[in-house]
């Protein structure tokens, strides 16, 4: 059989892999490994003191399992009278120790793989404007 010539999009397809596999400096000054991201997306995971809980342990391995460069949380409620959604992690205030070890068994699970944690911490003032925030340096409880 003559060897397969390679077409025009299989070398639209490899460039983009090779792309995609760069590392990646972001204006705070984090170096992602590649810019894979898993985007943000709501889990609905919590307990019902809105504690993350096995269940974010779990979803998060299976995710970071093949090496994203950066891993998004679902929304992560500063305030608990201003959910985005029932069943979501609540970092309000200082956190106990049930909740810090929750927070970092997340974290670890997730970071198994992946290379870094991104908190979408959610604050009413970003939902009224319609966005969110993200951040990788300065939530100390989610890094
Ligand atoms: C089921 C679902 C849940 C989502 N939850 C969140 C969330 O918790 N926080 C957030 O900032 N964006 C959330 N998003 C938005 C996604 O992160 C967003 O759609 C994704 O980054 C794709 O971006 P694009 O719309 O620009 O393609 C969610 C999207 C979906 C589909």
């Amino acid at each position: 059989m003559p060897p397969k010539t390679k077409t025009p999009s299989d070398v639209d397809a490899a460039r983009s892999a090779a792309i995609l596999g760069r590392p990646l400096t972001l204006p705070c000054g984090v170096t992602l490994p590649n810019r894979l991201v898993k985007a943000a997306m709501s889990e609905l995971l919590a307990d019902t003191r809105n504690r993350a809980t096995a269940a974010h342990q779990t979803l998060y391995r299976a995710w970071a399992k093949d090496g994203p460069g950066l891993m998004l949380t679902g929304n992560v409620q500063i305030d608990r009278q201003h959910m985005e959604h029932a069943g979501n992690v609540v970092i309000q205030g200082k956190q106990n120790a049930d909740q810090l070890t929750a927070l970092r068994a997340w974290s670890t699970a997730a970071k198994r793989k992946a290379r870094k944690f991104g908190c979408n911490s959610h604050t009413p003032a970003a939902r009224l404007k319609g966005g969110s925030t993200t951040r990788l340096r300065r939530h100390p409880r989610c890094r």
